[in-house]
């Protein structure tokens, strides 16, 4: 192997204040403490929440970086595939993500059904998708905009609703009435009315904010939650990343039976 230069180009985000306040500058390749492993990176996948967050690379400096150190046991061989490394940089966070919220968190089993609020993003396609492959019957999504119907179709949505704040009457009113799980994305801005689209011993899964929106003003469990209704919040870990079936997930994009939004 070629030495390693003594410095890389990373990605610094000084403040949390969005993209326009990031700098390209060289810095010293970090050193791997004890029980860490430094990692080329080829390649990284970036969405617009990882902007909002706090900061580029959330937890751990330099994701956005020629290399990085991280904890031994927080990485995964990558599979053999044909999937450009473009692709292939994008799917352990959006598949984490979509996996982990369907799975650990909504306990998405085949032939339930299930609203995805939010579904035009990154997340809420993939969890169409994803939702099908693990055997839901009902699928449907929501966007702000009529003109996005197709896509959420052409994602695998049975239904769309088109969402300004509230569709629980929507919902309620429709012929096949509220949902098993809800995933949603949007934040807390539609919650307390995802709440209500859900049926008795039903599951919202908290995973998004594309609204901006992290808190509920006055949250009062008794009257916000419908009896019943259960609700979660799915959030990451390595865990989660470890559970995750990888392998299978990059065979399913390499094969086209999953589609990756990546721009
Ligand atoms: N919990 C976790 O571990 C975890 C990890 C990764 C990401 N996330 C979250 O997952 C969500 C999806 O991430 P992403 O990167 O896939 O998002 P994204 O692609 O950037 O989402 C874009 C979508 O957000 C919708 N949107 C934008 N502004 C909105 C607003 N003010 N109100 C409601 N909807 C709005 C738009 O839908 P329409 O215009 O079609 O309505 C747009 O298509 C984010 O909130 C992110 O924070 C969570």
């Amino acid at each position: 192997m070629a030495p390693l230069p003594k410095t890389m180009r990373a990605v610094v985000c000084a403040e949390p204040e969005g993209i326009d306040v990031l700098r390209l500058q060289d810095v010293p390749i970090p050193t791997p403490a004890n029980g860490q492993v430094l990692i080329e990176i080829l390649c990284f996948g970036i969405n617009r929440a990882a902007t909002c967050m706090g900061g580029l690379g959330r937890e751990i400096p330099g994701s956005y970086a020629e290399y990085t150190c991280v904890d031994a046991g927080n990485i995964r061989p990558i599979p053999s595939t044909s999937l450009p490394v473009s692709v292939l940089a994008s799917l352990p966070e959006m598949m984490q993500t979509t996996w982990g919220s369907l799975v650990s968190g909504l306990d998405l089993q085949a032939g339930e059904t299930l609203l995805v609020r939010g579904a035009t993003s990154s997340i809420g396609l993939c969890a169409l998708q994803l939702a099908r492959r693990l055997g839901a019957t009902r699928i449907a999504g929501t966007t702000r905009s009529a003109a996005r119907e197709q896509m959420l179709r052409d994602s695998g949505a049975d239904e769309v609703f088109v969402d300004h704040g509230e569709i629980a009457d929507q919902v309620a009113q429709g012929p096949k009435g509220g949902f098993d799980k809800v995933l949603e994305l949007n934040g807390a801005t539609t919650l307390r009315g995802s709440l209500k689209c859900t049926v008795a011993k039903g599951t919202v899964c908290m995973t998004g904010i594309q609204s901006g929106s992290w808190e509920l003003d006055q949250f009062y469990p008794i009257s916000d939650l419908p009896n019943r209704v259960r609700l979660c919040a799915y959030g990451g870990g390595p865990e989660d990343f470890h559970e995750m079936p990888f392998e299978q997930i990059v065979k399913d994009v390499e094969e086209g039976k999953v589609k990756i939004p990546v721009k």
